[in-house]
């Protein structure tokens, strides 16, 4: 398994690093499209996959990089939707909720997940409420409209251990019914 995850990278625009061969490059569409500039605009993942059902299991990619389409609205040929992709027009915030949270699933306890968002259609404070988790920074009023933000996802703490007393109290108390029934834990 490859380290980092990229499930919606287009056409690695944002790459210096456009075939890192620790990068498991994916998403929906595997196209090619004439631009109306007459570039050639190349979509092929090493994978094609839906980010709303990754197939790998939990806690696999030391990074995950979410960079969704950010446009509901634009021309199904125009450059933007070629070039970005667009939102689903029925559940745009539902499909980028269960996008994050797949990212996060297959995210490694301290892993990063890197969340890109162009704040156009839908401000980046409605999306980061969709995903309900809080980003551990970022960039906060961008000229450009174009967020950044680093997330960070913690260990789950261990389950604590019961101290040597807790469990000489405890083996006392299923041994004598008759302080069990005083607690009214038996009639
Ligand atoms: C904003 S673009 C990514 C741009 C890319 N980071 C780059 O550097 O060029 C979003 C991409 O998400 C893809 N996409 C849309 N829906 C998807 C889905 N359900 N699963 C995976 N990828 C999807 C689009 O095809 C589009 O290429």
């Amino acid at each position: 398994m490859k380290p980092i995850l990229d499930p919606c990278c287009g056409s690695r625009k944002f790459y210096f690093q456009k075939d890192a061969p620790f990068v498991l490059y994916g998403d929906l569409r595997d196209e090619s499209y004439v631009q109306c500039d007459g570039r050639i605009l190349e979509v092929h993942p090493d994978q094609q996959m839906d980010v709303t059902q990754l197939p790998f299991p939990d806690d696999s990619f030391a990074l995950v990089v979410f960079d969704p389409p950010h446009l509901k609205w634009a021309g199904a040929k125009s450059y933007m939707a070629q070039s970005y992709g667009t939102l689903p027009k029925d559940d745009p915030l539902g499909f980028l909720s269960r996008g994050f949270k797949e990212c996060w699933r297959v995210l490694k306890p301290e892993g990063t997940l890197i969340f890109k968002w162009s704040q156009k259609d839908f401000p980046i404070h409605v999306v980061l409420r969709a995903f309900g988790r809080q980003p551990l920074f970022g960039n906060r009023q961008p000229k450009s409209q174009t967020f950044w933000m680093v997330f960070f996802k913690q260990k789950e703490p261990e389950p604590r251990s019961e101290h040597p007393d807790e469990i000489t109290a405890r083996k006392y108390i299923e041994r004598d019914p008759e302080t069990l029934k005083s607690l009214g834990i038996f009639d």
